[in-house]
């Protein structure tokens, strides 16, 4: 089974996405799953044009020369993939936006009455990947992901992918803190990852368990607030008064 990652931070290797993203992919390796990241940041996406060329005139083809060629042929080739991305003004970055608006040429301009009874395209090809979104935000309370998963929830309920798993963390600026009072709570929560990998890789489902332990807070929202808050004020400190 072939699980290709695209992840959205344009803060790539370094980001909190991909600390999640690393132990979800551990699982899924666990589970004999062969696994590849993209990252978007590292890639040439140009914005989309709206010029439907890749319906029109080069069906199945955008005419815009970039990388994008390339990563369509990884998403198709994959079983799964993996859309990763944190939040970023309640909704995705725009290296993931661009990313998915470039990724029409996968849809065929015809529409079909979708599962969900609204008017959607046609699928250009037969067989596409399974999708797990995986995500992280700034503020602590799982809630904040509510239009971002709804953004997605709308390309499901139009045809066009088939989510099997999502994986969300508020509050996840923890992840990337170096603490050694830290360490056993985000060692125990990447081995949940871990565990979501790998069941992801077997069943093509997450178990209500996991959903349940997996949408637990890390640290009272409260609490993360007031160390975030110190935080920012150690950096500020620090800014020339004339500036
Ligand atoms: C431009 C910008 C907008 C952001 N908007 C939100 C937001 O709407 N809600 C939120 O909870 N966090 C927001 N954040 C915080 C990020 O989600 C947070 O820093 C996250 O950990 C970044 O993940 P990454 O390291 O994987 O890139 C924003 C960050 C930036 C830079």
């Amino acid at each position: 089974m072939k699980i290709t990652a695209f992840n959205g931070s344009p803060r790539a290797e370094k980001s909190n996405t991909q600390i999640m993203l690393e132990a979800f992919l551990e699982g899924a390796r666990d589970a004999g799953a062969q696994t590849e990241t993209v990252f978007l940041a590292k890639k040439s996406i140009r914005h989309c044009t709206g010029c439907f060329a890749c319906w029109t005139k080069t069906p199945g083809r955008c005419v815009l020369k970039d990388d994008m060629a390339e990563l369509l042929e990884l998403y198709r080739g994959s079983d799964i993939v993996v859309l990763a991305c944190p939040i970023y003004t309640g909704t995705v970055t725009g290296l993931m936006k661009d990313f998915l608006d470039r990724s029409i040429p996968l849809a065929d301009p015809h529409f079909k009455k979708s599962a969900q009874g609204l008017w959607g395209h046609v699928e250009r090809y037969e067989r596409l990947p399974e999708t797990v979104i995986l995500s992280n935000c700034g503020f602590p309370e799982q809630e904040h992901f509510r239009y971002f998963r709804s953004c997605f929830q709308y390309l499901s309920d139009i045809g066009g992918m088939k989510i099997i798993a999502e994986v969300y963390r508020g509050g996840g600026e923890i992840l990337s803190v170096d603490s050694l009072l830290l360490k056993p709570l985000l060692y125990g929560y990447k081995r949940t990852l871990r565990k979501a990998g790998r069941e992801v890789a077997e069943k093509r489902a997450l178990s209500a368990a996991l959903k349940e332990e997996l949408e637990k807070p890390l640290i009272p929202p409260d609490r993360y607030i007031e160390e975030a808050n110190k935080y920012w004020d150690k950096l500020l400190a620090k800014v020339p008064k004339s500036s």
